[in-house]
């Protein structure tokens, strides 16, 4: 069975509009989410432009601060500092990658975890792993509500997850052996340097896949009835689309497709729910809901 993610974001984004009517109806504001873009990076220039789109449809505000790629380190943070003490800002992204010059884990520890709605800041990724409300990082939110809104079994199953990004795979993990649903999976990280990484995934009764490489998991390496998740999204050259660009998942999906219960096509599966995610973390952030 396909996870359809556009379909399940679309749902999600119908409850959040309507959740922002209530809050209007009650006298109260739109959320407001804020982004910061540094560069031109073609990718992140069209993540902002989805996102920024998927703010109009929900009803939420949205600011986003274009910042040139020669901007300096300090510069940066104190446009982070001005989001930070921003009233009318509820929840804020720097969008990565960031130009090499500049320390990442500088700029994300600088974000006021209130208004961390990507969940990276270090208070938000502790507070998710011991258990207290946190933001969670949108992409694996995303996946768990996927697994969620199709009913899938995930306790006692044994969840290998490709790939240990702070962004995507260790917050995965974390959450898939979490006590609760859905969670209680024995979980599995492989990477770059797992041995014997086929015998692995072929135990697999979920597969997660994080890797960033084009066509990694091939039908052979993946058990009868597996569940696949494919958050792979390399932009590639295509000559077939508008843009002149299309997206390529981890997984070589017409083959492995056939073995599965479940499987996530790109685009259309987890793509479309880490926006819906984000979004969902604004409207938390907007009623103080996790802090
Ligand atoms: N770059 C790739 N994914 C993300 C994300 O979820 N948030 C931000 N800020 N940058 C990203």
């Amino acid at each position: 069975m396909i996870i359809d993610g556009k379909l399940i974001s679309k749902q999600i984004k119908e409850e959040i509009a309507e959740e922002v009517k209530q809050i209007i109806k009650n006298g109260g504001r739109k959320p407001n989410l804020a982004v910061i873009l540094v560069g031109e990076d073609g990718g992140s220039q069209s993540y902002v432009s989805y996102k920024i789109k998927a703010c109009k449809f929900v009803g939420f505000e949205s600011t986003t601060i274009l910042l040139p790629k020669t901007v300096s380190e300090s510069e940066l943070m104190a446009e982070v500092e001005g989001l930070n003490n921003n009233d009318g800002i509820d929840g804020f992204i720097v969008q990565l990658p960031l130009p090499k010059h500049i320390d990442e884990n500088k700029i994300i520890e600088a974000i006021s975890p209130q208004k961390d709605v990507d969940g990276f800041h270090p208070i938000n990724v502790g507070r998710m792993s011991v258990g207290l409300p946190a933001y969670i990082s949108a992409t694996p939110l995303g996946i768990t509500e996927l697994l969620k809104r199709y009913k899938i079994e995930t306790s006692g199953k044994h969840c290998v997850v490709l790939g240990r990004s702070n962004i995507v795979g260790k917050p995965m993990a974390t959450l898939m052996s979490r006590k609760g649903y859905p969670g209680n999976s024995t979980v599995t990280i492989c990477h770059s340097r797992t041995e014997n990484l086929k015998t692995i995934t072929q135990t697999a009764d979920i597969l997660i896949v994080a890797m960033g490489v084009p066509d990694f998991v091939s039908a052979d390496m993946v058990k009868d009835g597996a569940v696949v998740i494919d958050v792979g999204t390399t932009r590639v050259r295509s000559d077939k689309t508008k843009s002149g660009w299309k997206l390529k998942g981890d997984v070589k999906y017409n083959e492995v497709a056939p073995k599965c219960s479940y499987i996530t096509p790109v685009p259309g599966g987890v793509g479309p729910m880490t926006i819906a995610s984000l979004l969902k973390n604004t409207l938390l952030a907007a009623k103080n809901e996790i802090f």
